[in-house]
C-alpha cells in the first residue's frame, strides 16, 4: 500500500485508544500559517486513506483544535476552532472511531448542530448540519475535548465496549494503526469478527 500520495502530503499514524493524547483537551489554533494548511492536508489524506468520515488532530498526535470530515453528498472539509450549538432533539445511530478500530456501537446524540469555526485561511465559517454530518461534527469536537464516544455509551454498552477493546488485537500496541492496517505482524482476522465492512468508522 502506497502511503505517500503526493510529495507534499503524508499519511500519518492514527493514535489508538490508550494513548494519552486522546484524553487531553486540544489547544485553540492561533497561527493560520503554512504548517496549519499542511496539517489539514495530511489529516484529509489520512482520513480518506483509513477510510474514515472524520479525523481530529489529536488522533495523529497533534493537540490542536482541528478536524476534517468526509460525508457522502456533502464532501470533504475541515474546521479550525469549532464551536457547536446542539439541538435538543436526539437520535440513536451507530458510531465507530478510527482510534478504536473494528468496534461500533449505538450512540445517542443531538440530531442537528450548528457549527461555527474557521477554515485554514482563518476565515469564519458556519455550517448547519443534521443527521450523519451533525454526528460526525459532535464526534470530532468531542475528540478535541479529550472525549471518546465510549463515554457517550450507555453503561451496559460501555462495559461491552471495554471488554471488546481488551480482546482487540491492536490493544496495548503503540500507535501502529495506519490506513486501516497494523504495521506489526498482520494477523488474519478470525471469522467471528462481526463488524460489517459498511460499519461507520467515524474518526
Ligand atoms: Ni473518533
Amino acid at each position: 500500500m502506497v502511503l505517500v500520495v503526493s510529495p507534499h502530503v503524508t499519511i500519518r499514524a492514527i493514535r489508538l485508544f490508550g494513548d494519552p493524547v486522546l484524553r487531553s483537551k486540544a489547544d485553540e489554533v492561533r497561527e493560520f500559517d503554512k504548517s496549519l494548511r499542511q496539517l489539514v492536508d495530511d489529516m484529509t489524506e489520512t482520513m480518506l486513506e483509513a477510510p474514515g468520515q472524520g479525523l481530529a488532530a489529536p488522533q495523529i498526535g497533534v493537540p490542536l483544535r482541528v478536524f476534517t470530515y468526509h460525508v457522502d453528498e456533502i464532501g470533504v472539509g475541515h474546521v479550525i476552532n469549532p464551536v457547536l450549538e446542539l439541538s435538543t432533539e436526539s437520535e440513536v445511530d451507530i458510531e465507530g472511531c478510527l482510534s478504536i478500530p473494528g468496534l461500533t456501537f449505538d450512540v445517542q446524540r443531538p440530531i442537528s448542530a450548528k457549527l461555527k469555526g474557521q477554515n485554514a485561511e482563518g476565515e469564519a465559517l458556519e455550517i448547519e448540519a443534521s443527521e450523519l454530518l451533525a454526528r460526525v461534527f459532535q464526534h470530532e469536537v468531542d475528540h478535541l475535548d479529550g472525549v471518546l464516544y465510549l463515554q457517550r455509551l450507555t453503561k451496559e454498552l460501555r462495559k461491552e465496549a471495554m471488554s471488546q477493546i481488551r480482546q482487540a488485537e491492536w490493544f496495548g500496541m503503540p500507535d501502529t494503526f495506519t490506513a486501516g492496517i497494523t504495521s506489526s505482524e498482520p494477523k488474519p482476522k478470525d471469522s467471528s469478527d462481526s463488524v460489517s465492512p459498511k460499519a461507520a468508522e467515524l474518526a
